[in-house]
C-alpha cells in the first residue's frame, strides 16, 4: 500500500492520503473481514480515511475503496463536513420500507443513478473507540449507511443498475482510465 503523506501544521501527526480503487478494479469486489480489536492502527487508518474522504469531497468512504479489507466505514453526511460518523463492524438490525435515491460513489466518479434500498434502518457498530451504539437512520443518512455496507460485502452502488448501464459504467471508466495513463 503506498501513501502519500502530508504534515499539518496545526496537527503534529502524520495524515495519509490514501489511494482510492476505481470501479472496474476487481479489489472493490472483496469481502470485508470484521475488525478483531479496535487499536492505534485501526484508529490511525480511520483518521486516515476521514482525511482521504475530505480531501475527494466525499460523504462516506469504506475500508475496501482504500483496499484495506476490513469492516470500517467514516461518514459525514453533516452541512458542515464536521460530524464525522465512524462504524467499525457495522451489522444491520432490521429495515423497513423502500427508498430511491441519487447515487455517487468516490469509486465511480463522474456516475450518478437512482438506487432502491430500504427507507429505514436500525444497525449496531462500535465507534473509533471501540464502543458499540445502535443507530436508527433514514434519508441521506440511511442511505450512505446501506451504500457503504455493500462496499463491506464487495458491492459497488452500479451492481444495483442494469447490466446495460453497468457495461456502459465499465466501459466509460475504462476509457477514461486509459486516457489518464
Ligand atoms: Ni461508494
Amino acid at each position: 500500500m503506498s501513501f502519500v503523506t502530508a504534515f499539518s501544521s496545526e496537527l503534529d501527526h502524520i495524515m495519509a492520503l490514501l489511494p482510492i480503487l476505481h470501479y472496474p478494479d476487481p479489489r472493490l469486489h472483496t469481502r470485508a473481514t470484521a475488525v478483531a480489536v479496535v487499536d492505534e492502527r485501526i484508529r490511525q487508518l480511520v483518521d486516515d480515511m476521514a482525511e482521504t474522504m475530505r480531501a475527494a469531497e466525499g460523504v462516506g468512504l469504506a475500508a475496501t475503496q482504500v483496499d484495506v479489507h476490513l469492516r470500517i466505514i467514516v461518514l459525514d453526511v453533516s452541512e458542515d463536513h464536521q460530524q464525522l460518523q465512524v462504524f467499525i463492524n457495522p451489522r444491520l438490525l432490521s429495515s423497513e420500507g423502500e427508498a430511491e435515491n441519487e447515487e455517487g460513489c468516490l469509486s465511480v466518479p463522474g456516475i450518478y443513478d437512482r438506487v432502491t434500498r430500504a427507507r429505514r434502518i436500525k444497525v449496531e457498530a462500535m465507534n473509533r473507540e471501540g464502543k458499540l451504539f445502535t443507530l436508527e437512520a433514514e434519508g441521506l443518512l440511511g442511505t450512505c449507511i446501506q451504500h457503504e455496507m455493500d462496499h463491506l460485502e464487495g458491492k459497488v452502488f452500479v451492481q444495483h443498475l442494469s447490466q446495460l448501464k453497468q457495461n456502459r459504467i465499465k466501459t466509460k471508466l475504462r476509457k477514461r482510465a486509459r486516457e489518464n495513463l
